[in-house]
């Protein structure tokens, strides 16, 4: 069977997560962000690109890097940029989502960066309105901006994606993060080793393809990637693992422990950091920590979405 040309464009579509997101639709994102950083790393870093374009930013978690990098990114590419922080917005007067997404409508923007608490808000509002949703995390499921991020950031220090070992370490059961990112890794061959505590793990996620391991450091031997999850308080409830001293104790990752991965290992984390809990002081700003590097490629990834909703996509080789 040949090689064909194939069309692969995100044109108009909304960005909900990885799961239903093709190979082809997640290189496409990750060849146009290599490009975007380009721009990032200019002088003057602002393009007329999407002039005339407007942006919502409609946070109703906090957030530092996803909705800075977001308004950055429009603002990059030259397209209008408004924040909406909902504690300071109508919905602390009672507003539904389903209204201030229509109130959002009817100001005629183009693209709604969402965040929520509930699983499934950003597929709702897809539902919802007409403009492009951009799923921004909600709730545990998903966050495809940074399973996009972290996919750029180790293609970018790794080359090629497949058969690398990627262990996912922490609180898995709350991690959006990690949901995107098994659906990404996946996709492109990567080998999924996830460990933690027990009462952190999500049920039958075995089922999905990826290693299990009750000990971290049968995940970390000889990995290619360590990505550290943040312990997610806020979304739980009480006694999930015995206190902050004991987890670090036996899940946090400090520099003896990471010395059982490969010596060019990349450490990994999403941010925010509990310094001291799940990641070690002194490994989370080492010569091995792309933590950085991931904050800058959140803004060229993000810069890459935006583009390619609103402008298109490009031919690649796929077989018929
Ligand atoms: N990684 C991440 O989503 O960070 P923020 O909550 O700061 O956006």
């Amino acid at each position: 069977m040949g090689l064909t040309k194939k069309q692969v464009t995100l044109r108009g579509k909304d960005i909900l997560g990885l799961q239903h997101m093709t190979t082809q639709e997640m290189l496409l994102v990750l060849d146009t962000a290599r490009e975007m950083k380009g721009i990032i790393g200019r002088d003057i870093k602002k393009v007329p690109t999407l002039r005339g374009k407007s942006i919502i930013n409609l946070f109703f978690e906090p957030s530092t890097r996803t909705r800075t990098s977001f308004e950055l990114a429009g603002k990059y590419l030259g397209a209008d940029v408004v924040n909406i922080t909902t504690s300071a917005s109508s919905v602390v007067k009672g507003e539904s989502l389903r209204d201030t997404l229509m109130t959002v409508e009817a100001m005629g923007v183009d693209i709604i960066v969402m965040r929520h608490e509930a699983e499934g808000a950003a597929q709702y509002a897809s539902q919802a309105v007409s403009p492009v949703i951009i799923n921004a995390g909600d709730g545990a499921h998903e966050h495809p901006s940074q399973g996009l991020l972290d996919l750029f950031s180790i293609r970018e220090r790794k080359g090629d994606l497949a058969s690398l070992k990627v262990a996912i370490i922490g609180d898995i059961l709350h991690s959006r993060v990690a949901r995107s990112n098994i659906w990404g890794l996946q996709k492109m061959g990567a080998e999924i080793h996830l460990a933690g505590p027990q009462t952190l793990m999500p049920r039958d996620i075995d089922k999905v393809g990826v290693f299990v391991h009750n000990k971290v450091e049968e995940a970390l031997e000889g990995a290619d990637v360590v990505n550290i999850l943040r312990i997610q308080r806020e979304r739980q409830q009480k006694g999930l693992f015995p206190s902050a001293r004991e987890y670090a104790r036996i899940f946090g990752i400090n520099k003896e422990r990471l010395a059982l991965a490969k010596p060019d290992a990349l450490v990994m984390h999403p941010g925010p950091m509990n310094r001291g809990l799940e990641i070690a002081p002194d490994i989370a700003y080492s010569d091995q920590s792309v933590i950085q590097e991931q904050v800058k490629n959140g803004l060229a990834v993000r810069m890459a979405l935006l583009f390619l909703v609103l402008m298109g996509g490009k031919d690649f080789e796929a077989t018929a």
